[in-house]
């Protein structure tokens, strides 16, 4: 299995790195081929690199990791991205991040699936920040960090799950993708308890069964 990521920042970054550590090979593709190529080297032989275009082509599973604004002039460089899984994990936030630019009747999930409607679009990670993503940065936490996964196909949900659970985080299924519409504001508010409220980012909203 290959998960190709887009974008080498924060969460394209870490997740490439969690990723590779937890024995994925990944694809990086970015329009820059030096940043790809820089990462990739870094991360070692689990990681390739190359434009948006050649990294989608080698993955079944992409994961967008660019700022919302930026998605679908990505989503056009990458190409064709009929059949294969496409994780979601932004928030649409406005650029103080102190609000959501999309809400209450559609998501960015939504409009990213309407964008791609031949990919299987599955929200996930938009509530983490990038500080939890390396392993280490969870150890000795009371619970384990929760990933909230929405999508409309179910096997690929499976397959996203399965991915999130071999990085050490609890993949918690969160429905259809159009709960996104409620997992983006959730993400929103921990934007609020890590930067605003001083919380810092080790903040990670948890859903309690009992
Ligand atoms: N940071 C977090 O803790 C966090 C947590 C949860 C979810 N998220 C979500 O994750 C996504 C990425 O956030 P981030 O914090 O990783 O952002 P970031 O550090 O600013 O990185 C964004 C990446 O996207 C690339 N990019 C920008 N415009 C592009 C375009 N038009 N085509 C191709 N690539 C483009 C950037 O390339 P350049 O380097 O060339 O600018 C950079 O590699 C966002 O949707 C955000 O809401 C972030």
């Amino acid at each position: 299995m290959t998960v190709a990521i887009i974008g080498t920042g924060k969460m394209g970054g870490g997740m490439a790195r969690l990723l590779a550590s937890s024995g994925i090979e990944v694809a990086i593709g970015h329009r820059d081929l030096a940043k790809a190529s820089a990462l990739a080297q870094e991360i070692g032989p689990k990681a390739r690199s190359g434009s948006v275009a050649d990294a989608t082509k080698l993955a079944d599973i992409v994961l967008l990791a660019t700022p919302y604004s930026a998605a679908f002039e990505a989503l056009r460089e990458a190409g064709d991205l009929s059949g294969k899984i496409l994780i979601d994990i932004s928030n649409p936030i406005t650029p103080d991040y102190k609000a959501l630019t999309v809400g209450h009747t559609t998501s960015a999930a939504e409009e990213i699936q309407k964008a791609v409607p031949t990919a299987k679009v599955v929200k996930a990670f938009n509530t983490i920040f990038s500080e939890l993503l390396p392993a280490e940065a969870r150890k000795g936490r009371s619970m384990p960090v929760q990933v909230f996964v929405a999508g409309d196909d179910e096997a690929a949900k499976k397959i996203v799950s399965e991915i999130i659970a071999k990085t050490g985080f609890e993949p918690v299924e969160s429905g259809a993708l159009s709960n996104s519409r409620y997992l983006e504001p959730v993400g929103e508010i921990n934007i609020h308890f890590g930067f605003f409220l001083g919380w810092g980012t080790s903040a990670a909203p948890v859903w309690m069964k009992a």
